[in-house]
């Protein structure tokens, strides 16, 4: 059994110093094989909010695959964000903008989908397309396969159309068929489990909420994923952890249970 905590829309210099906490004490608990960290980790790309943000990850001690968001790039300093958009995150978590992970039942390949340009919304390249699929070609049945992005490669409701991932549609096509079972991303702070339809294989958006900011959305509390991945059964379970301000600590609330294809 392999688990991954996915943590996601951090947006240190917002956080919630409590739950931040929580969150510490949760994956002490947990012991993950990996923490992902699917983008906006800062609210502003500041040096104090990175520093913030890698003193609370590097304090795990466990093994890290970060991402950028959209947060993560400067947004008024025009100079900085057209001229060295990365420079505060590859000082925090190393130049590496697209990390993979591969243990004996993992592969997980992070994509980095912001862009200096366009600031909030995201994209994915036929270039990374291409060498995601090509990458998740080599895993092996024992491995759960998971990509991860920052901006949602699909959403539920109408209102969020505007925040789905550029090349969304050509990028579900390419990984299901190339193997992925499930794309881990953030952005929307709206936490679900998306079967994704048409596709040539089985293949699930996992959405995690905000971890630790105030910045929630009215009724969704700050939470995050975790994913147990049973290897010799090919069973996977996608829990959503919600922090509960009353208990002063993140509990299971909700589990999806799902078969990726073999
Ligand atoms: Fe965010
Ligand atoms: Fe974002």
């Amino acid at each position: 059994m392999s688990l991954i905590l996915q943590i996601s829309d951090t947006h240190f210099g917002t956080e919630r110093p409590a739950v931040v906490q929580a969150l510490a004490r949760l994956a002490e608990q947990l012991q993950p094989r990996l923490v992902v960290l699917s983008g906006d980790i800062t609210q502003r790309a500041r040096p104090e909010q990175f520093r913030a943000a890698s003193d609370f990850m590097k304090g795990l001690r466990l093994p890290l695959l970060v991402v950028p968001g959209n947060h993560d790039i400067p947004l008024f300093n025009l100079w900085a964000r057209l001229t060295q958009p990365y420079a505060g995150h590859r000082a925090a978590f190393g130049q590496e903008l697209e990390p993979v992970f591969r243990s004996s039942d993992l592969m997980v390949l992070g994509v980095n989908t912001t862009r200096a340009h366009r600031h909030q919304n995201g994209e994915v390249s036929a270039q990374q397309v291409a060498r995601v699929a090509r990458r998740l070609a080599r895993a092996t049945p024992a491995q759960l396969r998971v990509v991860v992005v920052h901006q949602p490669i699909d959403v539920q409701r109408p209102q969020d159309v505007p925040d789905r991932l550029i090349g969304h549609a050509a990028a579900q096509a390419a990984w299901a068929s190339a193997g992925a079972d499930l794309v881990m991303g953030g952005h929307i702070h709206l936490p679900y489990v998306m079967p994704l339809p048409g596709l040539a294989r089985p293949m699930w958006a996992v959405q995690a909420g905000t971890a630790v900011s105030h910045r929630v959305r009215p009724g969704v509390p700050n939470s995050v994923n975790v994913v147990r991945w049973n290897a010799s059964q090919g069973t996977c379970a996608v829990e959503q952890w919600d922090h509960v301000a009353t208990e002063d600590a993140f509990e299971q609330v909700r589990v999806t249970r799902l078969q990726p294809a073999r």
